[in-house]
């Protein structure tokens, strides 16, 4: 894999730290991603789009469409951006919205890109509007506009960039400008994966981890990820960790059940935190309606955690429902936690 990888962040007192990282260097997790197209498993239409698209442009010998991913933490938006780079030949250089402090920040990265490489913007939601601004001249004309001096002497002058290809992820599409999201060429969203093909990338990861996994224990793992590969991943190492020091070094299903009750993880993957939060809705907010602030308050966490990481999954299978006057939990939220529903006649008193 030839891709060279630069990471962008904002450092202490403004001072911008850069690291060069080549593909084989960099942490395991990044090993147990795809590096093509061919490798990557799921979100079939996501993936059918990105080779035409990728084809197309190789041919036309030109630089691909701006795109832009949409879909919750964990199903691949990083994942994509590394593979585009790669199959499009160029080299990566990964930022995100918050580190981008200062139009400065911006532009110092976009005159470092050579033509085809491609730009990584993660949250892009969250860049500051100033930076912004810059944003709309490079994606479309390929060129950032410096202002000199200020009033009557301010002067513009327009410096042309390498044709790159910007590759936006969001987990808040409405909250991006309509300026920014109609200037990219490309966008999808990224659902939540079937079991299925979780456990086919567990499979995956388990060969390339050099762990040995039975059917039981790759289904049992899907089962409890959230329908999310990152999960899938990471749970998977904790049970190569616990398989190896408790049992046999086998990811069987007893395995997976033992290594993921300590984790706190349940039969359907749910966290601690899922499960503080779908029980604070129901005895602390008499399973609802009640709004994501007082939610946040009461469980003392970051309203964005529970919108961007928590909510999602629970919203997808019905434990949780979004009405304009807030959050409600759902019968098979009560029942999952054992815990009776406000329908139930005798909610008061097992409650
Ligand atoms: N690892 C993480 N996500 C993956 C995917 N979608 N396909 C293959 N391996 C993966």
């Amino acid at each position: 894999m030839a891709n060279k990888i630069l990471t962008h962040s904002s450092g202490q007192e403004g001072i911008l730290a850069k690291r060069e990282l080549p593909m084989d260097e960099t942490p395991e997790i990044l090993s147990l991603r795809p590096g093509t197209l061919a490798d990557y498993i799921g979100q079939l239409e996501v993936v059918e789009t990105l080779e035409i698209a990728i084809s197309a442009a190789k041919k036309r010998a030109e630089p691909l469409d701006h795109v832009l991913f949409h879909g919750p933490p964990g199903l691949g938006k990083t994942t994509l951006a590394h593979i585009i780079a790669n199959e499009m030949g160029g080299s990566l250089t990964i930022t995100s919205g918050p580190a981008l402090e200062k139009g400065g920040d911006l532009i110092g990265i976009l005159t470092h890109l050579s033509e085809g490489d491609v730009l990584f913007v993660d949250e892009i939601h969250r860049t500051p509007k100033a930076v912004e601004e810059f944003l709309y001249p490079a994606m479309e004309d390929f060129a950032v506009d410096f202002v000199f001096d200020k009033g009557v002497h301010a002067r513009s002058h327009r410096f042309r960039l390498n044709r790159f290809t910007l590759v936006g992820a969001t987990t808040r599409v409405g909250l991006l400008s309509a300026p920014l999201r109609d200037r990219f060429g490309i966008f999808r969203s990224l659902d939540f994966y079937n079991e299925a093909d979780l456990v086919t990338i567990a499979r995956r990861s388990a060969a390339l981890l050099g762990v040995t996994i039975e059917a039981d224990g790759a289904a049992e793992l899907a089962r409890r990820s959230r329908g999310t590969p990152r999960i899938v991943n990471r749970l998977l190492k904790r049970v190569r960790d616990y398989a190896q020091v408790r049992a046999d070094g086998v990811v069987s299903q007893a395995a997976v059940v033992r290594s993921l009750a300590l984790e706190g993880v349940d039969e359907m993957g749910l966290t601690t935190l899922d499960r503080r939060y779908i029980e604070t809705v129901i005895r602390f907010y008499s399973g609802g309606p009640v709004g994501i602030e007082a939610i946040a308050a009461t469980l003392q966490e970051e309203t964005d955690t529970l919108v961007d990481v928590v909510e999602p999954y629970l919203l997808k299978i019905g434990f949780i429902t979004r009405t304009s006057s807030g959050r409600r939990a759902s019968e098979a939220a009560c029942r999952h936690l054992s815990i009776a529903c406000r329908k139930d006649p005798l909610f008061e008193r097992k409650g």
